[in-house]
């Protein structure tokens, strides 16, 4: 048999690769710490579960329009508009098999051949790989950790060519934790504003995890709006990773457009987990709050670790549920008789003398950094952080 060319141009994502093999080495019984996970580890709120258990009873397991059910739709549009204060009719929201599905919808819809995306790095691992498979071309912008892994207005405009035809950006961001402000967000949109031919998807899915700060969504300015798909769902904020819902916001024709592609593939998302965001959206949300003051509390407590490192470059992230230090200090260090090259070496090393599996920074276009995951207990955070740090200090 031989398979399409297309396919190989899909990359399996390291994320789910190393997470693989920390459960292979665990099945053969080593203790594994895994902070490569890229989910929460609550399970969803009873409400939630509860109002899916009556979806259920009413009879709600028939096929929905693919757009979503109009309910959940309504239960989006007033999410959007108390949380985010963007104002979309229900034509414009599409609901799909988790947010991951709805970028690649809108990928599909928008890039043609040739057209160059710009990526700020570090960026979701999947975004290159979505605009690989439409045949664009990735433009990574670079950052560092001391400007917490922000591009500048400035650095933006430098990047952007008559080619340049879209930007995808991730706020809180996975990897890094870092949330844009309202200001630099509103600094992006004056240098978008004199390059119309850039569209925007602002992935807005670890919203609901932040820390004394406040997420600004970029289609709320008013001069954007047209420009911008909005995209969330309900994996993060809600523990609801395996109902697989997300959903985007934007123009009626991209929407339409999605909704085309979308209905090839897949059609309407689980009517169950549909009902059952409605009560996630617009019901209680104290459950949502427990979480968020759980994860800063890791957060904080693995910072503390974090800094105790010598030599690890460590910032204080203000959103989503990772650490992304720099480590190009303990690149070029030695063990035994072989030589750390690289981010993915060194985290191979940690997983091989530490026990503990992370994710390296190549895979979201940071090389010289590692991402920890605190969506763990403190006391695997605490074990973990202390085996590395032995593991650091035996490096020459
Ligand atoms: C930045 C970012 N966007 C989108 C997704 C995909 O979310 P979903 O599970 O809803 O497909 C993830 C999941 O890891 C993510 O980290």
């Amino acid at each position: 048999m031989k398979l399409s060319k297309r396919i190989d141009t899909v990359i399996e994502s390291q994320t789910l690769a190393m997470t693989k093999l920390a459960r292979t080495l665990k099945e053969k019984g080593k203790d594994i710490i895994s902070l490569s996970i890229g989910e929460p580890d609550f399970d969803t709120p009873e409400n939630i579960c509860h109002s899916a258990t009556q979806a259920m009873k009413r009879g709600e397991t028939h096929y929905t329009p693919v757009l979503g059910t109009l309910n959940f739709r309504k239960a989006i549009q007033q999410k959007l508009l108390n949380d985010n204060n963007i104002s979309y009719t229900t034509d414009e929201i599409i609901v799909s098999n988790g947010a991951k599905q709805s970028i690649f919808n809108a990928v599909m819809a928008l890039v043609d051949p040739g057209d160059e995306v710009l990526l700020p790095a570090p960026f979701w691992v999947s975004y290159p790989s979505m605009v690989n498979y439409a045949g664009g071309v990735c433009v990574e912008i670079p950052t560092t950790i001391e400007s917490n892994y922000k591009v500048s207005a400035e650095i933006l405009e430098s990047y952007i060519t008559p080619k340049t035809k879209l930007i995808i950006y991730s706020s809180p961001c996975n990897p890094s934790g870092s949330v844009m402000s309202e200001s630099e967000i509103r600094a992006w949109a004056e240098v978008l504003e004199r390059h119309p031919h850039v569209f925007v998807i602002s992935d807005e899915i670890y919203e609901k995890i932040v820390y004394n700060t406040k997420p600004f969504s970029i289609a709320s300015i008013p001069s954007m709006k047209d420009r911008v798909a909005t995209v969330n769902g309900l994996a993060k904020g809600y523990a609801m990773t395996g109902w697989r819902i997300g959903y985007m916001a934007g123009p009626e024709k991209l929407i339409k457009a999605c909704e085309k592609f979308q209905g090839l593939i897949s059609s309407g998302a689980n009517s169950i987990a549909q009902a059952a965001g409605i009560e996630a959206l617009i019901g209680d949300q104290s459950a949502v709050e427990n979480m968020r003051k759980q994860f800063e509390s890791r957060k904080n407590l693995m910072a503390e670790k974090l800094t105790q490192i010598p030599g690890l470059k460590v910032n204080n992230p203000d959103g989503a549920f990772y650490h992304f230090p720099d480590v190009s200090a303990f690149i070029g260090k030695r063990h035994s008789n072989s030589v750390i090259n690289n981010a993915d070496e060194l985290c191979m090393y940690l997983l091989e003398n530490a026990w503990v599996a992370l994710v390296s920074g190549d895979a979201f276009g940071a090389k010289n950094c590692i991402r920890l995951s605190y969506a763990t207990s403190e006391q695997q955070i605490e074990e973990a952080v202390s085996r590395i740090h032995k593991a650091l200090l035996q490096l020459n």
